[in-house]
Protein backbone atom coordinates (compact mmCIF):
# COMPACT_ATOMS: atom_id res chain seq x y z
CA UNK A 1 0.00 0.00 0.00
CA UNK A 2 1.39 3.48 -0.73
CA UNK A 3 1.94 5.41 3.14
CA UNK A 4 3.93 9.26 3.60
CA UNK A 5 7.14 7.82 5.41
CA UNK A 6 8.92 9.59 8.13
CA UNK A 7 12.63 8.45 8.97
CA UNK A 8 13.93 11.12 10.80
CA UNK A 9 12.40 14.50 12.23
CA UNK A 10 12.78 17.67 10.46
CA UNK A 11 10.50 19.57 8.11
CA UNK A 12 7.99 18.77 5.25
CA UNK A 13 10.79 17.84 2.92
CA UNK A 14 11.85 14.84 5.13
CA UNK A 15 8.75 12.69 4.36
CA UNK A 16 8.17 10.42 1.45
CA UNK A 17 5.91 7.85 -0.28
CA UNK A 18 6.37 4.40 -0.26
CA UNK A 19 4.93 1.16 -0.77
CA UNK A 20 4.63 -1.00 2.46
CA UNK A 21 2.69 -4.16 3.09
CA UNK A 22 -0.69 -4.00 4.18
CA UNK A 23 -0.80 -4.34 8.17
CA UNK A 24 -2.38 -7.16 9.39
CA UNK A 25 -5.48 -6.91 12.52
CA UNK A 26 -4.25 -8.81 15.54
CA UNK A 27 -7.19 -9.80 18.06
CA UNK A 28 -9.22 -7.18 18.52
CA UNK A 29 -8.22 -5.31 15.66
CA UNK A 30 -10.27 -3.46 12.70
CA UNK A 31 -8.53 -2.80 9.38
CA UNK A 32 -9.58 0.66 7.78
CA UNK A 33 -9.28 1.06 3.72
CA UNK A 34 -8.56 4.87 4.47
CA UNK A 35 -10.54 7.36 2.36
CA UNK A 36 -9.69 10.48 3.92
CA UNK A 37 -7.26 11.87 6.30
CA UNK A 38 -6.02 15.19 7.64
CA UNK A 39 -2.72 17.15 7.95
CA UNK A 40 -3.04 19.25 11.38
CA UNK A 41 -0.66 20.80 13.56
CA UNK A 42 -0.72 17.65 15.69
CA UNK A 43 1.16 16.35 12.51
CA UNK A 44 3.86 19.06 12.02
CA UNK A 45 4.60 19.36 15.34
CA UNK A 46 5.23 15.49 15.03
CA UNK A 47 7.52 15.63 11.80
CA UNK A 48 9.54 18.51 13.62
CA UNK A 49 9.80 16.60 17.19
CA UNK A 50 8.85 19.54 18.72
CA UNK A 51 7.97 19.88 21.84
CA UNK A 52 11.51 17.89 22.71
CA UNK A 53 9.14 16.59 25.49
CA UNK A 54 6.74 15.02 23.52
CA UNK A 55 9.39 13.02 21.86
CA UNK A 56 9.10 11.06 25.34
CA UNK A 57 6.11 9.38 23.27
CA UNK A 58 7.07 9.47 19.74
CA UNK A 59 10.55 8.51 19.99
CA UNK A 60 13.91 10.68 20.97
CA UNK A 61 16.37 10.49 18.15
CA UNK A 62 13.88 9.44 15.70
CA UNK A 63 10.47 9.04 14.85
CA UNK A 64 8.80 5.50 16.93
CA UNK A 65 6.34 5.20 14.11
CA UNK A 66 7.31 5.85 10.67
CA UNK A 67 3.89 6.22 9.47
CA UNK A 68 2.62 9.53 9.81
CA UNK A 69 -1.12 10.92 10.08
CA UNK A 70 -3.32 11.08 13.10
CA UNK A 71 -7.54 11.67 11.74
CA UNK A 72 -8.92 9.05 9.55
CA UNK A 73 -12.31 8.16 7.63
CA UNK A 74 -12.75 5.08 5.80
CA UNK A 75 -14.43 1.50 5.47
CA UNK A 76 -13.68 -1.70 7.43
CA UNK A 77 -11.81 -3.66 5.14
CA UNK A 78 -11.30 -7.03 7.46
CA UNK A 79 -11.67 -7.23 11.07
CA UNK A 80 -9.13 -9.61 13.55
CA UNK A 81 -10.63 -12.14 15.79
CA UNK A 82 -13.02 -11.32 18.65
CA UNK A 83 -13.92 -8.11 17.22
CA UNK A 84 -18.20 -7.66 17.82
CA UNK A 85 -18.17 -3.77 17.55
CA UNK A 86 -17.87 -3.60 13.76
CA UNK A 87 -18.05 -5.78 10.28
CA UNK A 88 -16.72 -5.39 6.98
CA UNK A 89 -17.77 -2.68 5.21
CA UNK A 90 -18.89 -0.31 8.01
CA UNK A 91 -18.08 3.53 7.37
CA UNK A 92 -15.71 4.67 10.10
CA UNK A 93 -13.98 7.60 11.34
CA UNK A 94 -11.28 8.28 14.43
CA UNK A 95 -7.65 9.08 15.25
CA UNK A 96 -4.33 6.98 15.71
CA UNK A 97 -2.58 9.64 17.99
CA UNK A 98 -0.56 7.30 19.50
CA UNK A 99 1.13 4.63 16.78
CA UNK A 100 -0.46 7.62 14.02
CA UNK A 101 -0.17 5.67 10.45
CA UNK A 102 -3.28 7.65 9.24
CA UNK A 103 -1.39 8.49 5.66
CA UNK A 104 -1.64 5.18 4.10
CA UNK A 105 -4.11 3.61 2.44
CA UNK A 106 -5.10 1.09 5.43
CA UNK A 107 -4.42 1.41 9.21
CA UNK A 108 -5.08 -1.36 11.79
CA UNK A 109 -6.96 0.28 14.69
CA UNK A 110 -7.97 -1.51 18.30
CA UNK A 111 -11.96 -2.11 18.44
CA UNK A 112 -12.04 -0.23 21.57
CA UNK A 113 -9.85 2.67 20.36
CA UNK A 114 -10.52 5.87 19.14
CA UNK A 115 -12.83 4.53 16.33
CA UNK A 116 -16.82 4.81 16.13
CA UNK A 117 -18.93 4.30 13.00
CA UNK A 118 -20.03 7.64 10.63
CA UNK A 119 -23.35 9.10 11.20
CA UNK A 120 -25.40 8.03 8.45
CA UNK A 121 -25.96 12.00 7.47
CA UNK A 122 -22.22 12.68 7.28
CA UNK A 123 -20.23 12.02 4.03
CA UNK A 124 -17.10 10.24 4.84
CA UNK A 125 -14.42 12.86 4.03
CA UNK A 126 -16.29 15.27 5.91
CA UNK A 127 -15.93 12.78 9.38
CA UNK A 128 -12.25 13.56 9.51
CA UNK A 129 -12.77 16.07 12.18
CA UNK A 130 -10.99 14.90 14.90
CA UNK A 131 -7.88 15.81 16.24
CA UNK A 132 -8.85 19.39 16.72
CA UNK A 133 -12.27 18.50 18.51
CA UNK A 134 -10.42 16.73 20.87
CA UNK A 135 -7.79 19.74 21.63
CA UNK A 136 -10.56 21.66 22.08
CA UNK A 137 -13.20 19.20 23.84
CA UNK A 138 -10.26 19.53 26.83
CA UNK A 139 -10.95 23.08 27.46
CA UNK A 140 -14.45 23.41 26.63
CA UNK A 141 -15.50 20.48 29.03
CA UNK A 142 -14.79 22.98 31.72
CA UNK A 143 -18.07 25.24 30.72
CA UNK A 144 -21.39 24.67 32.13
CA UNK A 145 -24.56 25.29 30.43
CA UNK A 146 -25.01 29.46 30.69
CA UNK A 147 -21.65 30.13 31.34
CA UNK A 148 -19.46 32.37 29.15
CA UNK A 149 -16.15 31.84 26.59
CA UNK A 150 -13.78 34.05 25.08
CA UNK A 151 -12.52 31.95 22.31
CA UNK A 152 -9.54 34.07 20.52
CA UNK A 153 -8.12 32.66 16.96
CA UNK A 154 -11.87 30.55 16.62
CA UNK A 155 -10.94 29.97 12.79
CA UNK A 156 -8.76 27.03 12.99
CA UNK A 157 -9.00 23.69 13.57
CA UNK A 158 -9.27 23.75 17.45
CA UNK A 159 -10.84 27.05 17.23
CA UNK A 160 -13.83 26.15 14.76
CA UNK A 161 -14.34 22.87 17.05
CA UNK A 162 -14.19 24.90 20.19
CA UNK A 163 -17.07 27.47 18.98
CA UNK A 164 -19.37 24.19 18.33
CA UNK A 165 -18.71 22.53 21.41
CA UNK A 166 -19.00 25.48 23.65
CA UNK A 167 -22.51 25.86 21.86
CA UNK A 168 -23.44 22.32 22.12
CA UNK A 169 -22.69 22.67 25.99
CA UNK A 170 -25.37 25.87 26.22
CA UNK A 171 -22.53 28.38 26.40
CA UNK A 172 -22.24 32.10 25.12
CA UNK A 173 -19.46 32.27 22.79
CA UNK A 174 -17.57 35.34 21.70
CA UNK A 175 -15.14 34.75 18.96
CA UNK A 176 -11.74 36.74 18.11
CA UNK A 177 -11.14 35.95 14.50
CA UNK A 178 -9.28 38.05 11.69
CA UNK A 179 -11.52 39.98 9.25
CA UNK A 180 -11.44 36.98 6.28
CA UNK A 181 -13.41 34.69 8.96
CA UNK A 182 -15.68 36.94 10.94
CA UNK A 183 -18.78 35.35 9.25
CA UNK A 184 -17.34 31.87 9.49
CA UNK A 185 -17.75 32.62 12.82
CA UNK A 186 -21.00 33.79 13.37
CA UNK A 187 -22.55 31.24 11.78
CA UNK A 188 -20.74 28.35 13.89
CA UNK A 189 -22.57 30.00 16.43
CA UNK A 190 -20.69 32.87 18.33
CA UNK A 191 -22.38 35.58 20.06
CA UNK A 192 -19.96 38.49 19.29
CA UNK A 193 -17.20 38.15 16.92
CA UNK A 194 -14.06 40.52 16.89
CA UNK A 195 -11.67 41.42 14.38
CA UNK A 196 -8.10 40.83 15.74
CA UNK A 197 -7.16 43.28 13.25
CA UNK A 198 -8.90 46.79 14.19
CA UNK A 199 -10.01 45.71 17.64
CA UNK A 200 -8.22 45.13 20.99
CA UNK A 201 -9.96 42.47 22.44
CA UNK A 202 -8.56 42.80 26.11
CA UNK A 203 -10.45 46.32 25.72
CA UNK A 204 -13.80 45.37 25.40
CA UNK A 205 -15.26 45.48 29.14
CA UNK A 206 -16.61 42.26 29.70
CA UNK A 207 -15.59 39.23 31.50
CA UNK A 208 -15.31 35.50 30.56
CA UNK A 209 -16.05 32.32 32.54
CA UNK A 210 -13.27 30.42 30.41
CA UNK A 211 -11.05 32.76 28.03
CA UNK A 212 -9.02 30.13 25.55
CA UNK A 213 -6.09 31.21 23.54
CA UNK A 214 -6.86 28.74 20.37
CA UNK A 215 -3.81 29.90 18.13
CA UNK A 216 -0.83 30.66 20.60
CA UNK A 217 -1.08 33.95 20.06
CA UNK A 218 -1.79 35.75 23.44
CA UNK A 219 -1.17 35.29 26.92
CA UNK A 220 -2.28 34.96 30.14
CA UNK A 221 -0.96 38.31 31.58
CA UNK A 222 -2.94 40.26 28.54
CA UNK A 223 -5.92 38.43 29.10
CA UNK A 224 -6.17 38.17 33.23
CA UNK A 225 -8.27 41.15 33.01
CA UNK A 226 -11.09 39.37 30.99
CA UNK A 227 -11.40 36.55 33.63
CA UNK A 228 -14.43 36.71 36.17
CA UNK A 229 -12.98 35.73 39.64
CA UNK A 230 -12.82 31.98 39.62
CA UNK A 231 -12.50 31.92 35.37
CA UNK A 232 -10.20 30.28 33.85
CA UNK A 233 -7.32 31.09 30.88
CA UNK A 234 -6.88 27.92 28.88
CA UNK A 235 -3.98 27.80 26.19
CA UNK A 236 -3.10 25.37 23.51
CA UNK A 237 0.31 26.26 22.81
CA UNK A 238 3.00 26.14 25.76
CA UNK A 239 3.67 29.62 25.27
CA UNK A 240 6.99 31.77 25.13
CA UNK A 241 9.92 29.52 27.47
CA UNK A 242 6.92 27.51 28.41
CA UNK A 243 5.65 29.79 30.41
CA UNK A 244 2.12 28.43 29.98
CA UNK A 245 3.43 25.56 31.98
CA UNK A 246 4.84 27.01 34.44
CA UNK A 247 1.77 29.36 34.91
CA UNK A 248 -0.53 26.47 35.73
CA UNK A 249 1.93 24.98 38.25
CA UNK A 250 1.90 28.56 39.81
CA UNK A 251 -1.82 29.73 39.13
CA UNK A 252 -3.40 26.36 39.37
CA UNK A 253 -7.01 26.74 38.92
CA UNK A 254 -6.23 30.19 37.06
CA UNK A 255 -4.11 28.83 34.02
CA UNK A 256 -4.33 25.34 32.07
CA UNK A 257 -2.82 23.55 29.33
CA UNK A 258 -5.64 20.89 28.98
CA UNK A 259 -4.01 18.05 28.08
CA UNK A 260 -6.68 16.03 25.70
CA UNK A 261 -7.79 12.22 27.68
CA UNK A 262 -10.10 9.48 26.86
CA UNK A 263 -9.79 9.54 22.94
CA UNK A 264 -12.29 6.56 22.88
CA UNK A 265 -14.83 8.05 24.52
CA UNK A 266 -14.57 11.58 22.68
CA UNK A 267 -15.11 9.84 19.67
CA UNK A 268 -18.05 7.78 20.72
CA UNK A 269 -19.46 11.44 21.57
CA UNK A 270 -18.52 13.24 18.74
CA UNK A 271 -20.16 10.71 16.52
CA UNK A 272 -23.19 11.79 18.56
CA UNK A 273 -22.71 15.61 17.78
CA UNK A 274 -22.46 14.40 14.27
CA UNK A 275 -25.27 12.76 14.06
CA UNK A 276 -27.82 15.70 15.51
CA UNK A 277 -25.38 18.14 13.44
CA UNK A 278 -24.12 20.26 16.28
CA UNK A 279 -20.78 19.86 15.19
CA UNK A 280 -19.74 19.77 11.48
CA UNK A 281 -16.16 20.00 9.99
CA UNK A 282 -14.96 23.69 8.29
CA UNK A 283 -12.71 22.88 5.89
CA UNK A 284 -9.69 24.66 3.77
CA UNK A 285 -7.62 23.10 0.92
CA UNK A 286 -7.70 19.12 -0.29
CA UNK A 287 -4.81 17.74 -1.00
CA UNK A 288 -3.77 14.56 -3.12
CA UNK A 289 -1.30 12.13 -1.06
CA UNK A 290 1.10 12.63 -3.20
CA UNK A 291 0.92 16.29 -2.47
CA UNK A 292 1.29 15.71 1.12
CA UNK A 293 4.95 17.63 1.37
CA UNK A 294 3.19 20.71 0.37
CA UNK A 295 0.20 20.13 2.22
CA UNK A 296 2.50 19.93 5.38
CA UNK A 297 4.13 23.34 4.12
CA UNK A 298 0.11 24.75 3.74
CA UNK A 299 -0.40 23.77 7.85
CA UNK A 300 2.77 25.06 8.80
CA UNK A 301 1.57 28.84 7.76
CA UNK A 302 -0.55 28.85 10.79
CA UNK A 303 -3.22 30.31 8.72
CA UNK A 304 -5.22 27.78 6.89
CA UNK A 305 -8.94 27.62 7.98
CA UNK A 306 -9.97 25.05 9.96
CA UNK A 307 -8.94 21.20 8.79
CA UNK A 308 -6.68 20.48 5.77
CA UNK A 309 -7.52 17.49 3.98
CA UNK A 310 -5.13 14.86 2.66
CA UNK A 311 -7.32 12.49 -0.15
CA UNK A 312 -5.95 8.06 0.32
CA UNK A 313 -8.30 6.89 -1.96
CA UNK A 314 -7.57 6.75 -5.62
N1 LIG B 1 2.07 20.78 19.75
C1 LIG B 1 1.05 20.13 19.27
O1 LIG B 1 1.05 18.92 19.14
C2 LIG B 1 -0.17 20.90 18.84
C3 LIG B 1 -1.23 20.16 18.37
C4 LIG B 1 -2.36 20.82 17.95
C5 LIG B 1 -2.40 22.20 18.01
N2 LIG B 1 -1.37 22.90 18.52
C6 LIG B 1 -1.42 24.37 18.54
O2 LIG B 1 -2.75 24.83 18.51
C7 LIG B 1 -2.83 26.01 17.72
C8 LIG B 1 -4.04 25.94 16.80
O3 LIG B 1 -3.94 24.94 15.83
P1 LIG B 1 -5.10 24.82 14.75
O4 LIG B 1 -4.83 23.62 13.93
O5 LIG B 1 -6.41 24.97 15.39
O6 LIG B 1 -4.99 26.13 13.90
P2 LIG B 1 -3.84 26.82 13.00
O7 LIG B 1 -3.38 26.00 11.90
O8 LIG B 1 -2.78 27.28 13.92
O9 LIG B 1 -4.69 28.04 12.40
C9 LIG B 1 -4.78 29.17 13.13
C10 LIG B 1 -5.95 30.05 12.71
O10 LIG B 1 -5.80 31.21 13.49
C11 LIG B 1 -5.77 32.36 12.70
N3 LIG B 1 -4.71 33.25 13.17
C12 LIG B 1 -3.43 33.35 12.73
N4 LIG B 1 -2.79 34.31 13.40
C13 LIG B 1 -3.67 34.81 14.30
C14 LIG B 1 -3.59 35.81 15.29
N5 LIG B 1 -2.49 36.53 15.49
N6 LIG B 1 -4.68 36.05 16.04
C15 LIG B 1 -5.83 35.33 15.87
N7 LIG B 1 -5.97 34.38 14.94
C16 LIG B 1 -4.90 34.11 14.16
C17 LIG B 1 -5.52 31.91 11.27
O11 LIG B 1 -6.32 32.69 10.37
P3 LIG B 1 -5.86 34.17 9.89
O12 LIG B 1 -4.40 34.11 9.68
O13 LIG B 1 -6.64 34.42 8.64
O14 LIG B 1 -6.31 35.08 10.99
C18 LIG B 1 -5.97 30.45 11.24
O15 LIG B 1 -7.30 30.32 10.75
C19 LIG B 1 -1.51 26.16 17.00
O16 LIG B 1 -0.85 27.27 17.54
C20 LIG B 1 -0.77 24.90 17.28
O17 LIG B 1 0.60 25.14 17.53
C21 LIG B 1 -0.24 22.28 18.93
Amino acid sequence: MKAVICDRYGPPESLHLADVSVPDPGAGEVLVRVHCSTVNRTDTATLRGHPFFARAMTGWWRPRHRITGMDFAGVVERCGAGVERFAPGNRVFGMSPERFGAHAEFICVPQNGAVAVIPDPVPMDEAVICEGAWYASSTVKRLARGQSILIYGASGAIGTAAVQLARARGAHVTAVVGPRHLSLARDLGAGQVLDYTVEDFTAIGETFDVVMDAVGHTSYFACRSLLKPGGLYCATDLGPVWSNIWLAALRGGRVGVPFPTDAPGFVQDLAGLMQSGQVKGVFDRRFAVDDVIEAFRFVETGHKTGIVRLDLAA
